[in-house]
């Protein structure tokens, strides 16, 4: 079992997304029972609460099913989990910044780094319109897959 954690800023846009959408992927290629995800926040903003309705209103549009409540990184997460994936470079420093992070760096990426058209952040839709929020479903899906094929390869 690989465990992976997507992980933003308010943990009710884009890091929730990610994870249904990778777990929509999984279950599609029968692999089920061989991955575990969960997405965090770093911030204690939204502790409790479901997604964004914009981006439920989104997934439902794409056809990915989600639900989530939102919850705040810990330390503890470091530990528990195979692979963290920041969804940008702000993300990514605070979880630098816990007391572990040292001996767990090289389980935290930018999620990104699979993107195969270009890295950089997923940008933060919380101020934007549907177009924000599609761009970030569409980011978010081409670097899963990405992802999905690389880490499959990594395991056989
Ligand atoms: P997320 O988006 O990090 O993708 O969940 C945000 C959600 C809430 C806020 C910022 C970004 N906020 O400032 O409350």
């Amino acid at each position: 079992m690989k465990r992976i954690l997507f992980v933003c800023l308010g943990n009710i846009c884009r890091s929730p997304l990610a994870e249904a959408i990778f777990n929509q992927k999984i279950t599609e290629k029968g692999l089920g029972g061989t991955y575990q995800s969960d997405s965090c926040g770093t911030s204690n903003f939204h502790i409790g609460n479901s997604p964004d309705t914009r981006t439920i209103q989104n997934s439902i549009k794409n056809g990915v099913p989600i639900r989530h409540a939102a919850r705040q990184l810990t330390d503890q997460d470091l530990h528990s989990f195979d692979l963290i994936l920041a969804m940008d470079q702000s993300n990514y420093d605070t979880i630098l910044k816990l007391p572990t992070a040292y001996a767990h760096q090289h389980k935290i990426k930018l999620i990104r780094e699979f993107d195969p058209q270009e890295g950089g952040d997923v940008p933060d839709p919380y101020y934007g319109d549907e177009e924000d929020f599609q761009l970030v479903f569409d980011i978010l899906n081409r670097s899963i897959e990405n992802m999905n094929n690389t880490i499959n390869k990594d395991s056989n």
